[in-house]
């Protein structure tokens, strides 16, 4: 049996799929008993007293107080913010599906929900033959799809769920993210469009909190998260 959890992917890079991982991880806290987290490959990582660590990973860790080795949360960190596959060709590693599926099965063990964090969107390569979509795939996890508000995210948002359906990946739903405050023509239709023609449903519409760190984005995100639909999908995969 597959364990607890969803996979959260983006229709790109930067569209806020840490801030939605976290903000699920820290409104599950007090909900689902222990929430665990992984990062599976970061790349772009930032030096610290000689150490490369992942911010995405801490970020997550600390959303859901996760007190699992950062090794396991975060297995592959790599330096340059590139393409994975390429990051770790330059740094002399290789993203392997093994590894990454040793340190899924140890939280899998003493967590009651995984949250995992891809890199990017579902056809990003992560190493030989490993693209994101595969390790989802291969994980059996359902995706949680993370998509921006402005023009261009109907493209991008059916491209991704064509490309989980065709790979034969569960797709839970999409959450749109960083919808501003006063919606331009774009972002008016946006939400309706997506689900309309991608048939999955639109499980939350999170607003832009500009001026804010990320902890602040993340507590404010899981204090919205009873409002969305999301909630009550969240709760369905946690029986
Ligand atoms: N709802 C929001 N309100 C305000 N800022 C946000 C929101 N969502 C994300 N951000 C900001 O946007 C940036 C990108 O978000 P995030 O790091 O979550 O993206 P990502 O998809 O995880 O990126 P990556 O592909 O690098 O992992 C961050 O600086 C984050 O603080
Ligand atoms: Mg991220």
């Amino acid at each position: 049996m597959r364990p607890k959890g969803l996979f959260v992917t983006g229709t790109d890079t930067g569209v806020g799929k840490t801030m939605v991982a976290a903000g699920i991880a820290r409104y599950l806290r007090e909900r689902a008993g222990r929430v665990g987290v992984l990062k599976p490959v970061t790349s772009g990582a930032v030096e610290r007293g000689g150490t490369l660590v992942s911010e995405d990973a801490e970020l997550l860790r600390w959303a859901a107080q996760c007190e699992a080795p950062l090794s396991d949360i975060a297995p592959y960190i790599l330096r340059e913010p590139i393409a994975p596959s390429e990051a770790a060709r330059r740094d002399g590693v290789m993203v392997r599906f093994e590894r990454i599926r040793e340190s899924f099965d140890r939280m899998a063990s003493f967590h009651d929900f995984l949250l995992v964090e891809g890199a990017g969107g579902l056809l990003v390569p992560l190493g030989p033959d490993l693209l994101v979509a595969d390790l989802a795939k291969r994980l059996g996890m359902p995706l949680l799809i993370v998509a921006r508000p402005d023009l261009g995210t109907v493209n991008h948002t059916l491209m991704t769920c064509e490309c989980a359906r065709a790979r034969g990946i569960k797709v839970l739903g999409i959450v749109i993210n960083g919808f501003p405050e006063i919606p331009g023509s774009a972002e008016s239709y946006a939400p309706r469009l997506i689900e309309d023609l991608s048939g999955e449903a639109v499980l939350a519409v999170f607003p832009r909190y500009p001026d804010v760190d990320g902890k602040a984005v993340v507590e404010r995100l899981a204090a919205r998260m009873e409002k969305e639909p999301l909630a009550t999908v969240l709760k369905g995969e946690l029986e």
